[in-house]
């Protein structure tokens, strides 16, 4: 009997945003938890196409450029990442740096290279999570898992994603979008805007994850640091509400509308929030699952996530973050490539429902496969 070829994944790691090394560090143990007899796995870095992208500072450039060489220049880690990442997943980071090849290889194969049957997506925030990378993935046709153009797009634009929500009668933090320029020409509105929602607010940008640029401002006078922080990563920053209550977060996967709503996590942070090191350090983060909540609300909080998969459109994979305050339970946002380690929190909750961190993986690249053949020789998407 003919041994069937091994799937060829391309997966995609690092790319240009403030995530990137928790992508790498998603890359690499997605690669790692592939079965090697059925996956041939490549590591494939988009910054690389990325060299004469000139929203991009100059020094990531250069690194676009020496991975798009391949003179294989190792990078360093930032001094934040180096205090506040464990020792653990910096190692995986390192290790997926070492693997990666420019994705260029993956986009314009070269002749001895076979082309990639599949490319999952392991990349988090703008240039990989947002639609863009899914874009030309889909003019060139190469199958991909996760949520498509505008699912993406959508979701990772808060003020977009939150009209969307409630517009299909979901509850969202009341807010208010607060642009550079302008906040530049009238910096005396936004604290109006921020005095009516009423203090404590937070302040965010439109576009991130993993927390950066995320302030929480107790204060009238703490505003501007927070708004110049999270203007930094974005044109736009949204001043919110601050909810207090009890972090849910609820993952869901699925192929089309056969949709499941994995068990509802918990967050217990010893930081004031859920910040960026609170989200990597499981010293300092209490993931719980199933979430210490009635059976009621963990359904709530389920049918939420699987209204919010719906209503923004997403495909096979997402996690909606919400807090559960008071008799409310306003959804803070969906993230359509939420983090792929094994420790992350959608892959916990799959376990907690039976699902091995593999099996997952080959769930996810089995549904990309499978509507990839669907569309087959139907021109549109
Ligand atoms: N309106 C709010 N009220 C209370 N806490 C909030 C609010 N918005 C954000 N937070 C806190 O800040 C964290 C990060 O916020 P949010 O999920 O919006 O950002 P993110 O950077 O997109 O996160 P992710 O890593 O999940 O993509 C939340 O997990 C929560 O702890
Ligand atoms: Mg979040």
């Amino acid at each position: 009997m003919s041994q069937r070829r091994k799937i060829r994944v391309g997966i995609f790691a690092g790319g240009a945003s403030p995530e990137r090394p928790i992508s790498l560090a998603s890359g690499h143990q997605i690669a790692e938890s592939l079965p090697q007899d059925r996956y041939e796995v490549v590591l494939f870095d988009p910054l690389a196409l990325m060299a004469n992208n000139r929203r991009l500072g100059a020094e990531q450039r250069a690194q676009a450029r020496a991975i798009a060489d391949r003179s294989g220049r190792l990078e360093a880690l930032s001094e934040r990442d180096r205090r506040e990442l464990p020792a653990k997943l910096r190692a995986e980071i390192e290790a997926a740096t070492s693997a990666l090849r420019p994705a260029t290889a993956a986009i314009v194969p070269a002749t001895e290279d076979a082309p990639i049957d599949v490319a999952f997506i392991g990349l988090h925030g703008p240039y990989g999570e947002d639609g863009t990378l899914q874009g030309m993935l889909e003019l060139i046709g190469i199958p991909y898992v996760g949520s498509g153009v505008l699912a993406s797009a959508l979701a990772m634009d808060k003020v977009m994603a939150k009209t969307v929500l409630a517009a299909a009668g979901l509850d969202v933090p009341r807010g208010a979008v607060v642009t550079r320029t302008g906040y530049g020409r009238d910096p005396v509105a936004a604290a109006r805007a921020a005095q009516e929602i009423g203090y404590p607010v937070v302040v965010k940008p439109v576009g991130q994850g993993s927390s950066f640029g995320v302030t929480m401002v107790a204060r009238p006078d703490q505003l501007g640091a927070a708004l110049a922080e999270a203007l930094r990563y974005d044109q736009r920053a949204l001043v919110e509400e601050r909810l207090a209550g009890t972090e849910l977060t609820v993952g869901v996967i699925g192929r089309d509308d056969d949709l499941q709503a994995l068990p509802v996590i918990e967050v217990v942070t010893k930081h004031d929030f859920f910040d960026y090191q609170a989200k990597y350090d499981p010293a300092i983060t209490e993931e719980i699952c199933p979430a210490r909540v009635s059976d009621d609300v963990a359904r709530r909080a389920q049918e939420l996530a699987l209204a919010a998969h719906r209503v923004i459109g997403c495909r096979a994979i997402s996690r909606t973050d919400m807090i559960l305050a008071g008799d409310r339970m306003p959804v803070l946002e969906v993230n359509t490539i939420p983090g792929l380690t094994a420790n992350s929190l959608v892959p916990k909750a799959a376990r907690v429902a039976g699902i091995a961190f593999g099996e997952l993986l080959e769930r996810l690249i089995g549904w990309a496969l499978a509507d990839a053949a669907d569309a087959e020789g139907h021109g549109s998407r």
